[in-house]
């Protein structure tokens, strides 16, 4: 233990790798969202082009590991843009994240009571109107539970970036694991980090949920 933390404090790159964690996820989240969001407007299209774009991007996306779409990404598809490696593993992680995003859009907007769209249709509003204004208010509210535990899932899944050469959390912990031949701090140390990470997120986007339902009166 003395070792490695008052000897040589290598421990502070446990610390420097929230930064890329953080980084990575907060970008990819948006990306995913928005993704997601176009995804699933593909797949509820009545266009058979739109529906058939959407379903080969969920299909592959979800057919393959996250791992192989990093390193295809990083590795071929920008492999000549110079680019910060955050800002490419945040692509990757954003494309992945975009597939399971739109499911749970279409899953929240289908949940909807059919009679919505038609009370609003017959209101005179056209269909874009009564999606935008009447359906998807509505569906956020069953779809934020669905998207925070993609934010987890995103955030956990950003452990691989070491797979290209980023120094995240877990690459942190890996590297002063074998820097110091010591296996129980560091790993553990990574473990904790994660661990209040996304506890301190899963307290926030309560208080978000909450605030959303506030105007139910069930
Ligand atoms: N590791 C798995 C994979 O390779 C799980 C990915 C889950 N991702 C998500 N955004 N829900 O695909």
């Amino acid at each position: 233990f003395s070792r490695c933390f008052i000897e040589e404090n290598r421990y502070m790159m446990l610390i420097d790798g929230i930064g890329v964690t953080v980084k990575v996820s907060l970008v990819a989240v948006v990306i995913g969202i928005l993704i997601g969001f176009l995804i699933a407007m593909c797949n509820m299209s009545s266009n058979k082009i739109l529906k058939t774009i959407g379903t080969i991007y969920t299909d592959v996306i979800r057919g393959t590991p996250s791992v192989t779409q990093l390193m295809i990404i990083y590795f071929v598809v920008f492999a000549s843009v110079r680019w910060p490696k955050w800002i490419i593993a945040a692509i990757a992680f954003g494309i992945n994240s975009g597939a399971y995003v739109s499911e749970i859009v279409r899953a929240g907007i289908q949940s909807i009571d059919k009679g919505q769209t038609e009370a609003g249709r017959s209101l005179g509003l056209n269909a874009r109107q009564t999606l935008m204004g009447i359906v998807v208010p509505q569906a956020i509210k069953n779809i934020f539970p669905a998207l925070c535990n993609e934010f987890i899932v995103l955030i956990k899944e950003t452990a691989i970036v070491g797979y290209v050469g980023l120094m995240d959390i877990q690459k942190a912990g890996d590297f002063i694991k074998s820097s110091t031949f010591l296996a129980f701090m560091p790993l553990i140390g990574t473990a904790v980090i994660y661990y209040v990470l996304i506890k301190l997120l899963t307290l926030a986007l309560k208080r978000v949920e909450n605030t959303l339902r506030k105007s139910d009166v069930r």
